[in-house]
């Protein structure tokens, strides 16, 4: 079964390619290599023992993405290509709008002149928006959003729901991740991010290899634990196996929302000592002002996920911490050029 995975060179994209493959899938993959390098799709080669196809393009670049469709029969498209950093989409919010916005439109007009209705799409915990109680439940109302980011990914959600509305034959998936963190166990693959990390975990990993002299934890006196944030971190191999467990909709007509996260909180202090556990040294860190935007606490009601897919998330945060020290110590400067 052909499968388009756009984005599927990045991060998540990446680790879920060689969780299809292992399914028996067949991922074809569409990558700008805006932010990832083509070195991945040896590394999924060295994992799996296959090389998916790959095209260079845009996804807003219908004509291109047209010619792939035309090329293969795809059974379903799960869509992670976009842009992902927080605070840059608040200095380029057009860019921002532009690449996540238009390109899921895009996407979604040449699947429809394509005959190809089963979509899975990369959603974000953070269209729930400052204003909800913990844990996030599916039903809860989305915006009250702090950047644009968030709201790119609000706007496809509603786009994708009205469209669903619109034309009953679609099936869309519209999966929030939490806090994705870690890499594949065998080291081969793992977050690559370029220039200063703006995430924790891969900021850790810096610090914890001597690439960044501390940690900056955004504020100590938040209503949590410790005083510091909590998230939801979850695997990046549970994430990839909870697309595989979403392909299981997708002859299953309207929208499908689901939270796809662990339910446990930990501070940041807890990701930091888990971090020090795995790679046997302490980490240095300062407590620093808040963050603009952050909010104190979240993490996901992650119920309906185990009851329709089945799926739960299987690895704690030491495993998480393990598995990241390990692509981060076997690959110090992320993948190769070529
Ligand atoms: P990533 O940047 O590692 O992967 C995105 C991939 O898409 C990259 O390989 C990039 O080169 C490609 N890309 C970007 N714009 C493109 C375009 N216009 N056309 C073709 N390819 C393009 O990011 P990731 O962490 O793997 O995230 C994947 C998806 O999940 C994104 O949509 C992101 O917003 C979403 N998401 C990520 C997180 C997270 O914390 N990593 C959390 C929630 C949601
Ligand atoms: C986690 C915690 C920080 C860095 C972001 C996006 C979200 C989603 C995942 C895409 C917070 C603290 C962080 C640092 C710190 N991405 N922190 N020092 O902000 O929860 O979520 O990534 O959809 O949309 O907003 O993740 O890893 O940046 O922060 O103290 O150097 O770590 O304050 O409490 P966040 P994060």
């Amino acid at each position: 079964m052909n499968i388009l995975v756009t984005g599927g060179l990045g991060y998540i994209g990446s680790h879920t390619c060689v969780k299809l493959i292992e399914a028996g899938y067949n991922p074809i993959i569409i990558d700008n290599l805006y932010n990832s390098k083509k070195s991945v799709l040896q590394r999924i080669k060295q994992i799996t023992s296959f090389t998916p196809q790959f095209y260079y393009g845009d996804i807003c670049d219908k004509p291109f993405v047209d010619s792939i469709f035309k090329k293969h029969d795809f059974t379903a498209v799960i869509h992670f290509a976009g842009l992902k950093a927080v605070g840059e989409s608040v200095i380029k919010p057009l860019e921002y709008y532009e690449k996540n916005v238009y390109g899921s439109i895009c996407l979604a007009q040449v699947m429809r002149d394509n005959n190809v209705k089963n979509l899975i799409f990369s959603s974000s915990a953070t269209v729930y928006g400052e204003k909800n109680p913990v844990p996030y439940v599916e039903s809860y109302p989305t915006g009250n959003i702090t950047n644009p980011y968030g709201w790119s990914k609000f706007m496809v959600e509603q786009s994708y729901i009205d469209l669903s509305n619109a034309e009953k034959e679609w099936s869309i998936s519209l999966l929030r991740y939490f806090n994705p963190v870690g890499a594949h166990p065998s080291g081969l693959m793992g977050e690559d991010p370029q220039g200063i990390p703006n995430n924790l975990m891969p900021y850790i990993s810096q610090v914890a290899i001597g690439k960044r002299e501390k940690l900056s934890v955004y504020g100590n006196d938040y209503p949590t634990k410790d005083g510091t944030g909590v998230r939801d971190y979850i695997r990046v191999e549970d994430l990839a196996i909870g697309h595989v467990a979403a392909l299981k909709q997708i002859n299953k007509s309207g929208i499908h929302i689901y939270n796809l996260g662990s339910g446990i909180g930990n501070s940041v202090l807890e990701v930091i000592a888990a971090y020090e556990k795995a790679c046997g040294h302490k980490l240095a860190y300062q407590i620093v002002e808040r963050r603009a935007g952050d909010i104190a606490a979240f993490w996901a009601d992650a119920s309906r996920a185990k009851q329709e897919l089945d799926w739960q998330t299987q690895y704690t945060l030491d495993e998480m911490a393990k598995d990241s020290w390990n692509w981060q110590m076997k690959n110090p400067n992320g993948y190769p050029n070529e």
